[in-house]
């Protein structure tokens, strides 16, 4: 079986960059609890006439494809992840599809909601598809516009100071060269708590799991929902119910105890130990949760790359930003071992090993 490898990755973020010191004018917060809780100083948001998470995701392509040494018309697979798609249908893949102008329709588009395991998850589904031979030329991205999907007033303080809006995208493809490319990926899930971390309306649900799991005080909701109304009703806007919501404590507490386990999983899978990593990229959903992993791995601060400080959390795009960052600085070489992990809303986490 051949192995897959990335073989161009790209990333973009808006022009616009938005300070903590700029949401204090709209919440009530501030600069030193944003940086001293999470390392962010702060984010990029979209201009929303002008751009969705679509263009921002074709963007990063486009570096990818180019860097590939390939054209859009060669991609045969796209696979997008994302948790702010720009139609609640179709999915961003397709969009993505016109975007790039791949008029040839010998193609799968495949978008994923796996929040900030998104890129994991799709690196793993593509490998998958390339070490068969089914695929040579797959377009993985991870974009978000979050902007677009926050509460700006106070009550949404908790979520809204974290998020940033971004895109990054990979061209995975085969390669004969046995020890390169990716190693092994490994993926898991845990729906227990998928309300810990969520935005629950608009959706089908209609109350069901918050009535069966006693939460209908959290999430409010409305008992004379009607047929045409189960996406979102008048009182859940007046109530500014149509937002993420998050249990910060709980989220932390379980993702810096997942990380470590993923990352050690994939690393016994092929018989290595922590010291053999040359660069760890973990998703970036707080400073603190990053410093935390690399201490429990073992690994100095030179072997982990952040850079939520400038971008905040980017959900599915943060992987793959963070990445081509990392490599654009060459902080990544031929030869390396390139470790991604990432724990997010379902709960769904993974991690990724990769022989650069
Ligand atoms: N600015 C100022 N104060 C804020 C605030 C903000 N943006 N957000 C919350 N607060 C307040 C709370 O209201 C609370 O006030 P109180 O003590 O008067 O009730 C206080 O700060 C502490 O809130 P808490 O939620 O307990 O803070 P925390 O130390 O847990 O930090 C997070 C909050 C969100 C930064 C932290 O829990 C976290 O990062 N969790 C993981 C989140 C994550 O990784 N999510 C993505 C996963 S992919």
């Amino acid at each position: 079986m051949l192995n897959s490898k990335i073989a161009g990755i790209g990333h973009y973020v808006p022009e616009k960059v938005v300070t903590n010191n700029d949401l204090t004018s709209v919440m009530d917060t501030s600069d030193e609890w944003i940086q001293e809780r999470t390392g962010i100083k702060q984010r990029r948001y979209a201009d929303k006439h002008k751009e969705t998470t679509t263009t921002l995701g074709a963007a990063a392509a486009r570096i990818a494809i180019e860097r590939a040494g390939i054209t859009a018309e060669d991609v045969d697979f796209i696979i997008f992840a994302t948790l702010s798609p720009d139609y609640y249908f179709p999915g961003c893949g397709v969009l993505l599809q016109r975007e790039l102008g791949i008029t040839k329709t010998e193609i799968g588009a495949l978008d994923i909601r796996n929040q900030c395991s998104g890129f994991i998850y799709g690196l793993s589904i593509a490998d998958q598809f390339v070490k068969t031979g089914m695929y040579k030329n797959i377009l993985l991205v991870g974009a978000e516009m979050h902007s677009m999907g926050l509460d700006f007033s106070t009550k949404g303080r908790n979520v809204t100071v974290i998020f940033g809006d971004g895109a990054g995208a990979a061209v995975i493809q085969p390669t004969e060269e046995k020890d390169k490319g990716v190693l092994t990926t490994k993926l898991h899930s845990d729906g227990t708590y998928a309300e810990k971390l969520a935005f629950i309306s608009p959706g089908s649900h209609g109350g069901y799991h918050a009535e069966k799991l006693g939460l209908e005080d959290r999430f409010g909701f409305d008992k004379d929902i009607e047929f045409g109304e189960i996406f979102a009703t008048q009182k859940m806007m007046d109530d500014r119910q149509l937002y993420p919501e998050m249990e910060g404590q709980f989220v932390f507490k379980l993702a810096v105890t997942k990380f470590p386990e993923v990352i050690n999983e994939a690393l016994t899978e092929v018989n290595l130990k922590s010291d053999a990593i040359d660069m760890l990229i973990p998703h970036q959903a707080n400073l603190r949760i990053s410093q935390f992993v690399a201490k429990r791995m073992g690994l100095s601060q030179d072997k982990v790359f952040n850079n939520i400080q400038k971008y905040g959390n980017t959900t599915a795009a943060s992987i793959p930003i963070a990445l081509c960052e990392a490599w654009e600085a060459g902080k990544i070489k031929e030869g390396d071992l390139v470790c991604l992990a990432a724990f997010g809303s379902g709960f769904t986490w993974g991690s990724a090993l990769i022989r650069w």
